[in-house]
């Protein structure tokens, strides 16, 4: 097995123990991401039939409608029970770096919004201190400067990702080399720079669980 086939294997695996907190009464969030497009298409083989799900995704909702389920708007959905994503890095906390595929603020959102993140990842993904990930940033592009000069201040060097527009149609400043030690008070400051829409650590209210898969089994943290 390659190692892409391996890999695909661990999301496959931890989609479907995911999956096992599902029920059909719930109206599910759903977050963005290659490991929740393999959480989609096992929702999709198992039968459950959702009362609906509200989406972190322009992208999401396009896979979740092609199963069949009802995409509701987060303002008409109330508190959701559970929202099942991925993340680019994760610690012994349950803090996170999201954001990889762009889709950071709806994601967060959706995840306050729930009683429940449960986040689903391959081992891959886990750090000892969060950071190595580039911090993406999703900025109001008329700030994108200013914010990267604040970030420089802040220790980290920014990066545009060029030719990317968010779904809500702002852009993404992607920060090497941050400082994570205390991913809490970061997330305060970042979040308070005039022009960020929001930072990609989940640290502030982190995933109640973590599901990992390891090519011995999934390990719940
Ligand atoms: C999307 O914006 C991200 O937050 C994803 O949740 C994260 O990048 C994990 O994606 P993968 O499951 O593709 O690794």
């Amino acid at each position: 097995m390659s190692d892409i086939d391996k890999q695909n294997e661990l999301k496959r695996q931890v989609a479907e123990a995911a999956l096992k907190q599902v029920r059909s009464d719930m109206v599910l969030g759903v977050g963005t991401g290659s490991t929740v497009n393999c959480f989609i298409d096992a929702l999709g083989e198992s039968g459950i039939q959702l009362e609906a799900a509200v989406s972190s995704s322009e992208a999401t909702t396009e896979r979740l409608k092609a199963i069949g389920v009802t995409v509701r708007d987060l303002n008409n959905a109330g508190t959701l029970d559970l929202y099942i994503d991925g993340a680019d890095e994760f610690d012994a906390h349950r803090r996170l770096i999201k954001g990889g595929g762009g889709a950071l603020t709806r994601e967060k959102i959706v995840a306050g919004a729930s009683r429940k993140f449960v986040c689903i990842v391959d081992a891959s993904k886990k750090v000892g201190v969060l950071g190595k990930f580039p911090l993406p940033i999703e900025v109001i592009p008329m700030a994108r400067s200013y914010v990267a000069r604040q970030m420089v201040v802040l220790g980290g060097q920014p990066e545009l990702r060029e030719g990317f527009t968010t779904d809500n149609g702002n852009q993404i400043l992607d920060v090497h080399n941050m400082d994570l030690v205390d991913p809490v008070e970061m997330e305060k400051k970042i979040n308070n720079i005039p022009g960020v829409v929001t930072c990609g650590l989940f640290a502030i209210r982190p995933a109640e669980v973590v599901l990992m898969a390891t090519e011995s089994g999934v390990d719940t943290f």
